[in-house]
């Protein structure tokens, strides 16, 4: 039986499989509108979230199994204290498959230790997003045909960002990759990441302007400044404004870049951005529900093993 902790518990070929069995699925959903009959998908998310829940909720839907959960910590009994070890160990009487998110970094992985069904971790803290980052790799390869030989800008809050973190970290098992990461000083990507990096000779760039590089880009990845993990509302609102991509910037960008946003946006992109034929990002939300598709049938086709 598998979990999906990190985007590197899949090897780059089983990656490719998935993406494979993801691009069917999308070519032809009704074959498998009954892959996952009388199957349940637990979703336990302790933090907010629209896209990753729905998408695995409409995901499991899609196979035509069920699905169970909570989309509140306030809702469920870890409000009366009870732990994630526990939880999981209830929810594995109930369920197939559960899809986690937490505030506590690790948590999933906690919970997959005692858990007698896959976990899945939807987001944990500020450390990895293993699903945004398989829809990342999805989009990219389904929109410009092959992962690998490009230049990527990663803009915003490149300290807190989880999936920044979880994306730099499966980018980096593909060929000539060269990185740009545009921030303010204070949300520059963490230490581990750039030591990493080093250690790989993999090409890396630290700017400030965005204005500067776009010409560059092939993949441009907006982030948003992440309020919840700011620890003073002041910083916040110093740093939250800094990148507004507008159609100026647009402008000085190659004809075929694309412009990915794991998505929600607060002010980083102007939505006069979103006619643009180069703003990817809604797409990126469509391959979220296929990619999803093709792990829950992954993990579950595990277990038979
Ligand atoms: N991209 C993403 O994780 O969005 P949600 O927080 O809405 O799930």
């Amino acid at each position: 039986m598998r979990h999906l902790m990190s985007p590197l518990d899949f090897t780059v070929e089983e990656l490719e499989q998935l993406f494979d069995l993801a691009n069917d699925i999308e070519k032809d959903m009704p074959k498998y509108a009954k892959a996952c009959e009388g199957k349940k998908l637990a979703t336990c998310f302790y933090e907010p979230s629209t896209r990753t829940r729905l998408s695995f909720e409409a995901a499991m839907l899609n196979l035509g199994g069920n699905v169970i959960g909570f989309s509140d910590a306030g809702s469920s009994s870890a409000s009366k204290g009870e732990s994630v070890s526990d939880t999981i160990r209830v929810i594995s009487c109930f369920a197939d498959i559960c899809a986690m998110r937490h505030h506590k970094e690790g948590a999933p992985m906690v919970a997959a230790e005692k858990s007698s069904i896959p976990v899945i971790n939807a987001g944990d803290g500020g450390h990895q997003h293993p699903t945004q980052t398989l829809t990342d790799l999805l989009t990219i390869r389904s929109l410009k045909g092959s992962l690998g030989h490009f230049t990527i800008g990663l803009c915003g809050d490149l300290k807190f960002g989880r999936t920044v973190h979880s994306l730099i970290n499966a980018l980096v098992r593909y060929p000539d990759i060269h990185f740009i990461f545009i921030s303010p000083q204070e949300l520059r990507v963490p230490d581990y990441i750039t030591e990493m990096l080093k250690e790989k000779n993999i090409p890396y760039e630290e700017v400030i302007r965005l204005e500067e590089i776009m010409p560059r880009l092939d993949f441009l990845y907006m982030t948003r400044v992440q309020k919840e993990r700011f620890f003073n509302e002041e910083d916040y609102v110093r740093l939250k404004d800094f990148y507004i991509l507008n159609s100026d910037k647009m402008a000085l960008a190659k004809k075929d870049m694309l412009v990915l946003h794991p998505l929600p946006r607060v002010n980083e992109i102007s939505v006069e951005v979103d006619d643009d034929p180069r703003a990817a990002y809604f797409k990126q939300v469509q391959y979220g529900v296929y990619v999803r598709m093709a792990l829950i049938l992954t993990l579950l086709e595990s277990c038979k093993n």
